[in-house]
């Protein structure tokens, strides 16, 4: 091999050896292997060599080549980890430092949460106490209690989730509750009235599209007594609204509708305004005063007792309170979405301090 490609690989390995970073490395690389590099102008020059010479000299020059390759990759990787193990350092987190106040993305409350502890303020202040029952309910309490007995319609109409039943049992099966209405039939079976609760909960429907999902949230109401009336629903329900949407005056229309567990049924609109947008009505809830059927299930007498229920879902109004627009994407985990929609966790919604301040 020539002297000057020896003094050349030389003069490589060390600009190589003493590249300080990846970027000075980087630089040897393109002044030695590059297009316009010290290596392939050498090759240039074969042409120019007699015959006899070029074989040698063509060997010479890739020799040199795949060891300059070679020490190139080695510093890479040492520089590598290093510039990892600085960067490490670098962005080390001690995990004991007290939390900084007014951190940009801090932890939110999903507007589910919120509204779910909004209802519950507004009605505790009412004097309702919270009642709750399970995901998985039986086939009993999800339906047949609540007068809708098998072969019913309303069955069907529910896209009930059927639990897998044990091989050979002959129990009815159990099935993801389709709504929170058998938590009346559990509070009812419990306790002696007067009952007056809510119980907010999470409910399943094999349904899915731009508006619903499978798994879904509702609050369940139940009021029931010796003299209540479809006046007490009614002022119930209107407190409600006002107080929910923030609003000294709210208009509510009351239609009539059908449910196996009311008689009569209604369903319950707000005039759009409340949530500034006038001219509309939306749907926010069932209701009605509870089907003698349904109080006779549970051991009472309905000559005796009555009441009103309601069920209202709280995706719902929290997507007309807060403005949400897809009910898909309460449910995708996506933080941005949670950073934009979400509330503070120090924000704990009450009547005295505002719900949603
Ligand atoms: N359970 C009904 C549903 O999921 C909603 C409902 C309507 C509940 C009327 C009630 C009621 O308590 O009285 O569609």
């Amino acid at each position: 091999m020539s002297t000057e490609l020896v003094a050349l690989e030389h003069t490589l390995v060390a600009e190589i050896t003493t590249a300080a970073d990846l970027k000075a490395l980087e630089e040897v690389r393109i002044s030695a292997l590059g297009k316009k590099g010290r290596v392939p102008e050498l090759m240039a020059q074969l042409g120019k060599l007699p015959p006899e010479e070029k074989k040698a000299f063509g060997q010479a020059v890739n020799g040199l080549r795949d060891r300059v390759t070679t020490s190139l990759e080695t510093r890479k990787t040492a520089l590598s980890a290093g510039a990892l193990l600085e960067k490490l350092k670098a962005e080390r987190v001690d995990v004991t430092l007290p939390v900084r106040a007014g951190g940009g993305h801090d932890g939110r409350i999903h507007p589910v949460s919120q509204v779910w502890d909004e209802v519950i303020e507004i009605f505790a202040d009412m004097g309702f106490s919270i009642a709750e029952g399970p995901d998985i309910e039986t086939d009993d309490l999800n339906f047949t209690k609540l007068n809708i007995p098998e072969e019913h319609p309303a069955r069907q109409e529910h896209d009930t989730f059927y639990m897998r039943s044990q091989p050979g049992s002959t129990d009815a099966p159990l099935v993801l509750r389709t709504h929170t209405s058998p938590v009346q039939i559990r509070t009812m079976l419990a306790q002696k009235p007067p009952i007056r609760i809510i119980a907010p909960g999470r409910v399943y429907r094999l349904d899915s599209d731009a508006t619903h999902t499978p798994m879904f949230h509702q609050i369940e109401g139940l009021v029931i007594d010796k003299a209540t009336h479809l006046g007490h629903l009614k002022w119930t329900l209107t407190e409600f609204a006002k107080a929910f949407f923030e609003v000294d005056d709210v208009k509510m229309r009351f239609r009539a509708s059908h449910f196996p567990f009311t008689e009569p049924s209604m369903e319950v609109d707000i005039g759009a305004e409340a949530i500034g947008k006038p001219g509309k009505w939306l749907e926010i809830l069932g209701s009605g005063m509870v089907h003698p059927n349904v109080i006779r299930n549970c051991g009472l007498d309905p000559d005796v007792y009555q009441g009103f229920a309601f069920g209202m879902g709280i995706d719902r109004i929290a997507m007309l309170k807060y403005g949400i627009p897809d009910l898909r994407a309460m449910f995708a985990g996506d933080l941005r979405w949670l950073w934009h929609y979400g509330f503070s966790a120090l924000d704990m919604p009450s009547l005295a301090g505002g719900l949603s301040s």
